[in-house]
């Protein structure tokens, strides 16, 4: 799988943007966003039965370490990017981490029960490189997996469209639809579970969790 890395997923490989990494979670907002993000998280396990052995991949400066694995659930998190890992290692001693690239995942098949993806897919533009990490996480779990994406089927991403429209923003949003998500699932031999918004008014946020398991 040779398609280019996108340079927004590179950039946390220089120790400073690392360290930088938590200050969008400060403040009420960055707090408020992070609990939404939690919340979603814990009901995207609990559409699959609650996994006892969990992937946390990329698992970035540990952000999630504690909620995945939290009570008896063994966990294990993966990112690319040492500074990341390092920072997670210091915040989380108990928990297991490894240095891998998404798309070659240095795990055997079904090691783990669920894999969960969390802040990643939406920064990779190369449709390729979605399927081959959406592939990789699914070989490696045997109930399923949990994957953040951003949909096109909010009023935000209306709003985008709309300025992009009237010359106010440079770009259209590249946002995928609800049936171009599912698409690329069924690409990578997966089937939907469930769709868990990440806001509780869905219509003012794009981020949605979506589960899903092999077919
Ligand atoms: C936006 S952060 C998200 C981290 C974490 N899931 C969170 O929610 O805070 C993206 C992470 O992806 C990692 N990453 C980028 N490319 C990767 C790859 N090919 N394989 C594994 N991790 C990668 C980066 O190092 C970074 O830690």
């Amino acid at each position: 799988m040779n398609a280019p890395r996108d340079a927004k997923l590179e950039v946390y490989s220089d120790p400073r943007v690392a360290a930088e990494y938590d200050k969008r979670w400060d403040g009420a907002l960055g707090r408020a966003r992070n609990a939404r993000k939690a919340r979603a998280i814990r009901g995207a396990l609990a559409a699959l039965g609650s996994p006892d052995v969990v992937l946390d991949a990329p698992c970035g400066n540990g952000r999630f370490s504690a909620l995945l694995s939290s009570g008896e659930r063994r966990y294990v998190g993966a990112d690319l990017a040492l500074p990341m890992l390092a920072d997670a290692r210091a915040r989380h001693a108990a928990c297991a981490y490894v240095a891998a690239d998404l798309a070659r995942l240095p795990f055997a098949d079904r090691a783990f029960e669920a894999a969960v993806c969390i802040r990643f897919l939406h920064l990779v533009r190369a449709r390729e490189l979605r399927i081959a990490v959406l592939r990789e996480l699914a070989r490696v779990s045997s109930i399923g997996i949990v994957v953040d994406y951003r949909h096109s089927r909010t009023l935000r991403v209306l709003g985008r469209r709309v300025r992009h429209a009237l010359g106010l923003r440079d770009r259209a949003p590249s946002n995928p639809s609800p049936d171009a998500i599912r698409a690329e699932l069924a690409e990578a031999g997966l089937e939907e579970l469930a769709w868990i918004p990440v806001h509780r008014a869905p219509w003012l946020s794009d981020k949605v969790l979506v589960v899903a398991r092999a077919r």
